[in-house]
């Protein structure tokens, strides 16, 4: 299949990439290189051993996607382009607004434009807000705390207005994406300050940052600090290709979580961080950040069975591909 992948620079893209190509797709990568990088490109080329057409774009530029289309003709969309930094989010709620839902809507209006009909999107756990009960199943209440969350819910919502007559869409709810490619060649690399644990770690056990902080010990939980489900940035990468497996012309709107089903705690993937280093990485208790709950762990039962579909890498596979990548590339990129 020809995928057009928005986003395809990033940190998730760059490894449905990997995946994509490896399974005989082809691909063109739109991406405006805000968070990503070419370098991340050329790389996955090497490890496919495939080419990849790429334009320098902002998914809100209607004659930088028409470019794109022209050009690939793609038969189906993989979405990852836009903001995912909450806290960024409340102090400047229109940009991700802009970005994320007008951005979206445009790139919809280049599918009709090109008569493309099969989007697959990046949507996230964070749609549940806080908990009712757990694991989540896809059935549980939606109801964001923050301008992202409401972002990803609101183009859910417009996906499945639009998926009718042959035009069909999956939101994938990612949990908390971890871990880099085996080869180590590629891996999370964000041009700011790490908002999420796994990075934040990576980036404590290379020395670029002293200690790490653990927001809270006080949560209900098996030691106190917060419980998430940490899934493998390959086998989230899988799950999309599994996704465009099953869509079809009467598969309208449909919604998956992507996770593992297993919760771990922040002192236990330290510790297992430190496991995979063979060192105890240090760490100092500070206050609960605001808006953290204090566990999120998926049911990820309908993705097993709808897409055929499990996580099959570990804590450990996430933590010594992370270590793998930070070691073998201390500035990343290197921007
Ligand atoms: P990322 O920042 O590494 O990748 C996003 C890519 O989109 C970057 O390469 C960036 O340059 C590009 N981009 C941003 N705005 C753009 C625009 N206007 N036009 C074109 N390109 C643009 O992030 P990621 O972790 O790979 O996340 C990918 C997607 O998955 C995002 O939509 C994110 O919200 C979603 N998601 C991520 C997580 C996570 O923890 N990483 C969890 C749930 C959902
Ligand atoms: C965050 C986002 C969420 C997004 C998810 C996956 C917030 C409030 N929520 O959630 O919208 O879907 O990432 O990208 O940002 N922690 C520390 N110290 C740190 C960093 C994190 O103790 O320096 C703890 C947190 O309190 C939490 C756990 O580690 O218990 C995981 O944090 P993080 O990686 O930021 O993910 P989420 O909180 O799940």
């Amino acid at each position: 299949m020809r995928v057009l992948v928005t986003g395809g620079a990033g940190y998730i893209g760059s490894h449905t990439l990997v995946e994509l190509l490896t399974e005989g797709h082809e691909a063109f990568v739109i991406d405006n290189l805000s968070n990503g990088h070419e370098k991340a490109l050329s790389r996955v080329k090497q490890l496919a051993n495939k080419d990849l057409g790429f334009v320098k774009g902002d998914i809100r530029d209607r004659d930088a996607l028409d470019q794109a289309f022209s050009e690939f003709n793609p038969e189906a969309i993989i979405h990852f382009a836009g903001l995912k930094a909450v806290g960024e989010s409340v102090e400047q709620p229109l940009i991700y607004y802009e970005t994320n839902v007008a951005g979206s809507v445009e790139l919809l209006k280049a599918m009709d434009a090109h008569d493309c009909k099969k989007i697959v999107f990046s949507s996230s756990a964070t749609v549940y807000g806080t908990p009712q009960y757990l694991p989540l199943d896809e059935e549980h209440p939606v109801s964001p705390v923050n301008p992202y969350g409401q972002t990803k819910l609101m183009v859910e919502n417009i996906l499945k207005d639009w998926a009718h007559d042959g035009r069909s869409a999956t939101a994938l709810r990612y949990f908390n994406p971890v871990g880099a490619h085996v080869s180590g060649r590629i891996g999370e690399d964000p041009h700011d300050i790490p908002n999420n644990l796994m990075p934040y770690i990576a980036q404590v056990a290379i020395g670029k940052r002293e200690v790490l902080q653990i927001f809270g010990d006080d949560y209900e939980t098996r030691d106190g600090t917060g419980e998430r489900d940490y899934i493998h940035v390959t086998d989230l990468a899988k799950a999309h290709i599994a996704a465009l497996g099953v869509m079809n012309e009467a598969a309208g709107f449909a919604v998956y979580n992507v996770g593992t089903g297993q919760g771990t705690t922040v002192k236990e993937l330290l510790a297992a961080y430190g496991k995979t280093i063979g060192r105890e990485l240090p760490f100092e208790t500070v206050q609960r950040r605001s808006g953290d709950v204090a566990s999120s762990v998926a049911s990820p039962q309908k993705a097993n069975e709808t897409l055929n579909w499990s996580a099959t890498l570990s804590v450990h596979d996430a933590t010594s591909s992370s270590w793998n990548w930070q070691s073998q590339n201390p500035d990343g990129y290197g921007q």
